[in-house]
């Protein structure tokens, strides 16, 4: 891919079992091979228990493959020595972000991670008003986290994995209890950090729309990896998502319909304005 020079993570033929889930359960994950560039957006997709959570816990080294082998930076994740480093680079926000603020004010909330590392308080001070500004939470910095909205809770989360300068970001369905415009706050701030600071982005999620964002689309069913690519592909290949429980955008589906009502309409389109200016020029024409 053009663009990418680096790879930061990579699972080669990883299997991973629960421990204690007996000898013939089947594995979480079974025979993945995937590798994600330094600044690359990729979304997971897949129906319930396809093996999404377990795949961004084994990036980030809380779990430890069966067989086969995580690699981040090169680094396999179990290597002992390595892990602080490991979890560094892969830092992981979660759905609920209640679970992840532990402090009694935002601003020590931030810092929470900066305090295990060797520097100053004068530093970790900075570090943090930075990164608060860089998500908008300045005005926040004296607040009880639990008197926040979600939306901002969450940006707190993200401040706080992002103030640990990660190389990458996993996410898993970060906005799945945020209202639409929480959700696209959280959303355009993690592109933005994508852009403008290249850092990488795996981002678990069950919105169609918020997948047609990424720059590549990785689709897990029952442990296995089973197709990857543009998501102006994989979202737009409708047989195949409802075959997994799974849709396209909106407008995949609607231009699908209209399809099948004789609406000439072309392939590739993925978001709202696609499918309205499609249909605007055929208006034009008849
Ligand atoms: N702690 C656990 N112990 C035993 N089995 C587990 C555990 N966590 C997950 N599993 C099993 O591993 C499989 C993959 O689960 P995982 O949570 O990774 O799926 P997921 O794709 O994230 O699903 P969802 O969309 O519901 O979040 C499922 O069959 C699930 O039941
Ligand atoms: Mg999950």
């Amino acid at each position: 891919m053009a663009g990418y020079s680096a790879i930061i993570v990579e699972a080669k033929n990883v299997d991973y079992y629960y421990p204690g889930e007996g000898e013939n359960a089947s594995p979480a994950l079974s025979g993945v091979n995937l590798t994600v560039q330094q600044g690359e957006y990729v979304a997971l997709i897949g129906p319930n228990g396809s093996g999404k959570t377990t795949l961004l816990k084994l990036f980030n080294a809380l779990l430890t493959p069966t067989n086969g082998e995580v690699l981040v930076r090169g680094i396999p994740t179990t290597n002992e020595e390595t892990l602080p480093e490991v979890r560094r680079t892969c830092g992981m926000i979660f759905q609920n972000p209640d679970n992840q603020l532990v402090a009694t004010t935002v601003e020590e909330d931030i810092a929470f991670g900066l305090e295990n590392l060797a520097i100053s308080s004068a530093e970790i001070k900075r570090k943090v008003k930075e990164t608060a500004c860089l998500l908008g939470l300045e005005r926040l910095l004296c607040q009880p986290p639990h008197l926040l909205s979600g939306g901002e809770k969450q940006r707190v989360a993200i401040a706080g994995i992002l103030v640990m300068e990660p190389k990458c970001i996993l996410m898993d369905e970060p906005t799945a209890m945020l209202d639409p415009a929480g959700c696209r706050e959280v959303i355009e701030t993690v592109r933005e950090l994508n852009h403008r600071q290249n850092i990488t982005v795996i981002h678990v999620t069950h919105f169609p729309e918020e997948a047609a964002n990424a720059d590549r689309v990785i689709v897990l069913n029952q442990g296995q990896l089973i197709t990857s690519g543009p998501p102006e592909d994989i979202l737009a290949d409708i047989p195949m998502l409802h075959s997994l429980r799974l849709q396209g955008t909106a407008a995949v589906e609607l231009a699908a319909l209209l399809r099948k009502d004789g609406y000439p309409l072309p392939l590739k389109i993925l978001h709202k304005r696609e499918l309205v200016d499609s249909l605007c020029s055929l208006e034009r024409k008849s």
